[in-house]
Formats: C-alpha cells, sequence, structure tokens
C-alpha cells in the first residue's frame, strides 16, 4: 500500500516525521535513553567499532562524529566486506557495532561472527527484529522504521542515525561528557526533530523545480564538511542507485587536492551547509567551484542564504537546526533530489535496475 503516493520510496520519504516520533517514543524515557535489556555501559569501553554496507554504513560514518565529539569516545568505521577479510585486532575494552536495515546482509553478518568471542559487547541497531543479525547480537536496538519496501534505503537512514545519536547521548553522560542538565537539553533537541523533518519535506516542490536539470547531467558530484560529510556520500549513493547518473561525494577541503579538475559548467555541484561551525570553510570550497564554472545547489538554512546564497544558482532552505541533527535533517533533501531527479529521467525509482532490497550473498 502505497498510502496515495506514486512510489513506495515517495510514501517512506513522507512518512519519516511519523516514524521518528515513534522512535523517540519508544526510546524516550522521563529522564533519559532507555534502551532495550540488557542496555550498554558506556564508561566501561575504550573503543568502538561499526561495521555495515551501503546506507548503513553511511549512518555508521554520520555517529562517528556524535561519538567522538559529543562522547569523547574513539569510534573505527568499516564497509564490512573490507573488515571481514583484514582479520583486524580487536581488542578488550572494544565494543562492536553492526547496522543493518534488513539485519541478514552477508557481509555484515560474516563481519558480527568474526567479532563474537573478541569484542566485549556485540550490538546492533537493525529494522527488523527478528532477523540474523539482531539474534546474534547481545543487544539489538529496533529502529522502529516499520517495512520499507523501496530498494533504496530512506527512512531507514534517518532512523539508524536517531538511534546512533542517542546512543552517543547515552555514552555521553555515562562517561561525564554531558552533567544531567546538558543531557536533558540535548533531549529535548531530539524531541523537536520530527516537526524539522516535517518542514523539511516542504522543500519538494523546490527538489522537483530543478530536477529536469539535475536530470541532464553526466556528473554530479556532493560536498559537505564535518558531521555533513558522510551525507554527502549517502545523497551521492542515492542519486546513482534510482536515476543512473555518475554521482561522487567529497570532503569539501578535499576538492582542491584533485577532484576540482573535474568541475566545470555542465556539472551540478551539491553543497550540504547549514549555517555551523564548519560554515565559512564550506563557503569557501564552494567559492573555488562557482569560480570554475560549476553550477552550485546550495542546502542550507536561511541564515546561510543571506550570507552566502549570492551568485549561487540554486539555493534550497531547511529550517534552522541544532547542529547535531543536521546529518538527519539534511537527508531528506539528498533523498528527494534523487527521488524527483529519478522521476525526470523515467527510471523505475522502487526497483532500480541490479539492485535487491537485502544482499544476502557476498
Ligand atoms: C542503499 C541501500 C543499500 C543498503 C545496504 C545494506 O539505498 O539500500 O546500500 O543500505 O545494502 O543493507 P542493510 O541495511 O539491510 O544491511
Amino acid at each position: 500500500d502505497k498510502g496515495g503516493h506514486r512510489h513506495f520510496m515517495a510514501k517512506e520519504i513522507a512518512e519519516q516525521p511519523a516514524r521518528l516520533t515513534d522512535l523517540l517514543g519508544a526510546y524516550m524515557g522521563k529522564d533519559g535513553v532507555e534502551l532495550p535489556a540488557p542496555g550498554i555501559d558506556f564508561a566501561a569501553i575504550e573503543r568502538l567499532t561499526m561495521v555495515a554496507c551501503g546506507t548503513a554504513f553511511y549512518a555508521c560514518l554520520t555517529a562517528k562524529y556524535w561519538f567522538e565529539q559529543i562522547a569523547g569516545l574513539p569510534v573505527e568505521v568499516d564497509v564490512a566486506s573490507e573488515f571481514r577479510y583484514r582479520e583486524p585486532p580487536i581488542g578488550a575494552g572494544t565494543a562492536a557495532l553492526f547496522v543493518s536495515q534488513s539485519g541478514e546482509t552477508a557481509d555484515t553478518l560474516a563481519a558480527l561472527r568474526y567479532c563474537r568471542g573478541k569484542a566485549d559487547r556485540i550490538l546492533s541497531v537493525v529494522n527488523v527484529a527478528e532477523s540474523s543479525i539482531a539474534r546474534e547480537s547481545d543487544l539489538a536496538l529496533p529502529i522502529h522504521a516499520g517495512p520499507e519496501i523501496g530498494v533504496a534505503s530512506t527512512k531507514a537512514f534517518s532512523c539508524q542515525l536517531t538511534v546512533l545519536l542517542l546512543l552517543a547521548l547515552d555514552a555521553a553522560r555515562a562517561r561525564g561528557r554531558l552533567d544531567d542538565a546538558a543531557f536533558a537539553a540535548r533531549l529535548d533537541e531530539l524531541r523537536t526533530l520530527p516537526g524539522l523533518m516535517n518542514q523539511a519535506l516542504g522543500i519538494d516542490d523546490a527538489a522537483h523545480a530543478i530536477s529536469a536539470r539535475l536530470a541532464e547531467a553526466r556528473d554530479i558530484l556532493f560536498l559537505g564538511r564535518g558531521r555533513m560529510y558522510p551525507l554527502a556520500h549517502e545523497g551521492a549513493l542515492k542519486l546513482k542507485e534510482i536515476s543512473y547518473i555518475h554521482a561522487e561525494a567529497y570532503a569539501s577541503g578535499e576538492l582542491k587536492h584533485g577532484p576540482i579538475a573535474l568541475i566545470d559548467k555542465s556539472v551540478p555541484v551539491i553543497v550540504m551547509a547549514p549555517r555551523d561551525e564548519l560554515f565559512d570553510k564550506s563557503v569557501s570550497n564552494m567559492q573555488e567551484v562557482m569560480a570554475r564554472g560549476g553550477k552550485v545547489v546550495l542546502i542550507t538554512d536561511a541564515a546561510g542564504a543571506d550570507e552566502a546564497g549570492d551568485g549561487v544558482w540554486q539555493v534550497l532552505r531547511l529550517p534552522a537546526c541544532p547542529p547535531a541533527l543536521a546529518p538527519i535533517l539534511y537527508a531528506v533533501p539528498a533523498q528527494l533530489l534523487a527521488y524527483h531527479t529519478a522521476l525526470a529521467k523515467g527510471t523505475d525509482v522502487d526497483q532500480p535496475r541490479n539492485l535487491a532490497k537485502s544482499v544476502t550473498v557476498e
């Protein structure tokens, strides 16, 4: 049932505020984050190793910024197919965390089995509660996204991110990085997320309006800095999966180390840059692109648009938000740009060629 939408993907994008409301209701108690038993003592671990594939991997990369900056917990992130064959040493003091929508991805499951007996704790963040990855974990954390039918992951990504942010906040409190008042303030911020996501869905028309131009491009670049960098990868992945346009993501600061050679007036460059502590740096990278004729789509908030919107090809405005929430909020325009560009190209949005929803072979 597509709930009145043209595609499952559109339905799943649109239902994110409701699923995030469910998720927050399930995890937020009166005065803290409530995890399913047996929980995890973040004060007792020294490092976190996170492993996943595809979109779930980009959720892990984003979470690294949260765990390190907010909780002071060192994090390593790897794609499961590399991790499992590298024989990485996993010492005492390590918790291993696996993120998977289906809970059946062969490489992720194999990586989990590799960590069994080596890591102190095996955690997972899953959508399918009765999946293999959930069953084989010491602690499985559900993302409450509901069934995801569209092959390109959308609501599972925002729900994975939100569970991971809740975990990072829990870790920060356990490790003495957030006192009770600061922790409570962070939870209050999170409570605004469903409303913010709802507002972000309002850029649907703007995304549609530029999609015909994006659909003409042969290559599209995505740029982000700091906690927005992994989302640039997710935006590029979404676009290639369903529109078959070649898309790449770079950390904004890496541009001048090579990729800037790709820029000319035929290359749209999507810049994800809320008005945060790194905004000025992102803007100067964006201006380097504009100076070479690149067609910039700046996704930012009102303050960012006022400050840096002049001369930019297209500005998409999102509501201002607490910095930690931006990677979740900005997932919406990444999804909508991919969706509308694919529609403009006439591809099969829900069943893209060559892809399967659950990858149970390596
Ligand atoms: C992208 C996508 C894939 C999956 C990946 C992992 O839209 O859907 O990249 O994210 O195959 O799948 P799960 O999360 O089921 O382990």
